[in-house]
């Protein structure tokens, strides 16, 4: 089968080649799945250059220890391991693989049942693809960890990425008044998308406008605690999935302190993959929300695909078409 594969890390265009790789075969609880598209993700971004160095912990001190990257996929499942007893062969599946294992950037993978749900029919593969990461993020951020009431007022920085754009269209399931913070190019994307207000982050610092919101949701974390906790009304909660690496570890050591002391909240999310996608499929066959797509782009651009991710020039999700259905 092909499969986008590394030994090194580097930049994505010098160290991604396609090659052909042997098809692996399911054991105990796995499916073997023929995968029609699969998404780039921050992950991706991260483990192929092996930066910020503090993940080579995670994957490979001195090089990769996963060979082929991509944690989300959307596809068919062709065979089943002895133990597996939620799906059949044929079935339509897609999910986040990365609590069971990486390689969605190859023709076929084998993975635990428990990383897959199964696909609506009336959803695209492609649309499939986008869903299981940025969705879970935008939706355990907002709901289980940031409360989110009727009628709030949200802010959500890094709004047009892939966790904005879901995050929003969640939060209007609960009719806040949403503003989203991101790049110029991207402001009438989101606007259409249904954003009440749109800032541009490199004109403005939104914790300096003196506005104060319910909930912050926040998917690039470049400011300290303080900053955020200026912006955030009496009882409001600051979330956030994921950014600058040492900001998050300020985050990490002040939080309990803070929260402690204030009767604002903030907070770092742990995503567990997955959990949840049962109320986006319940909101999609519903027509509540779509998905925002760049590309699909083919296998063999994973690695342009990975680069103009990381250069932060896409909006929504990169989706990548594996092989058709
Ligand atoms: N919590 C967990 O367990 C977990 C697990 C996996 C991943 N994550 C994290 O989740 C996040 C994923 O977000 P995503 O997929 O939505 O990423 P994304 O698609 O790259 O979206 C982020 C958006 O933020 C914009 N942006 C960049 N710098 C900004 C700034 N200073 N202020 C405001 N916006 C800015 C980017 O635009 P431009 O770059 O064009 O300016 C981009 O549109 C990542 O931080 C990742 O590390 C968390």
């Amino acid at each position: 089968m092909k499969a986008m594969v590394f030994t090194k890390f580097g930049p994505p265009q010098s160290v991604l080649q396609l090659q052909e790789i042997p098809q692996p075969k399911p054991q105990d609880h796995q499916v073997l799945v023929k995968i029609h598209t699969s998404a780039i993700n921050d992950y991706d971004w991260s483990m192929v250059r092996g930066k910020p160095y503090l993940y080579r912990l995670m994957y490979g001190l001195g090089k990769p220890k996963i060979p082929v990257p991509g944690m989300e996929l959307a596809g068919t499942v062709e065979a089943l391991g002895p133990e597996v007893t939620s799906f059949k062969k044929g079935d339509q599946v897609y999910g986040d693989t990365s609590a069971y294992g990486f390689g969605t950037f190859a023709e076929h993978l084998c993975i635990h049942e428990n990383a897959l749900v199964h696909k609506p029919a009336n959803m695209s593969f492609e649309e499939a693809a986008s869903i299981s990461h940025a969705s879970m993020l935008a939706l355990q951020g907002l709901r289980d960890l940031g409360k989110i009431q009727e009628g709030q007022q949200i802010l959500i920085n890094g709004g047009g990425g892939g966790v904005g754009t879901f995050g929003l269209q969640i939060a209007k399931q609960y009719n806040a008044e949403v503003t989203g913070v991101d790049t110029g190019e991207k402001l009438n994307m989101m606007k259409d998308l249904g954003f009440d207000y749109v800032l541009d982050y490199r004109q403005q610092d939104f914790t300096r406008k003196g506005q104060q919101y319910d909930l912050i949701l926040d998917c690039k974390t470049t400011r300290s605690p303080f900053a955020y906790l200026r912006s955030l009304k009496p009882k409001g909660r600051y979330i956030t999935v994921g950014g600058a690496l040492p900001r998050l570890l300020q985050m990490f050591l002040l939080k309990g302190f803070i929260n402690r002391f204030s009767q604002k909240t903030l907070d770092i999310l742990p995503l567990k993959p997955n959990k949840g996608l049962e109320y986006i499929n319940q909101l999609y066959e519903n027509d509540q929300i779509k998905c925002i797509i760049d590309g699909p782009y083919p296998l063999s651009e994973v690695p342009r695909a990975i680069q103009y991710f990381g250069e932060g020039k896409h909006a929504g999700k990169v989706v990548i078409s594996v092989c058709d259905p």
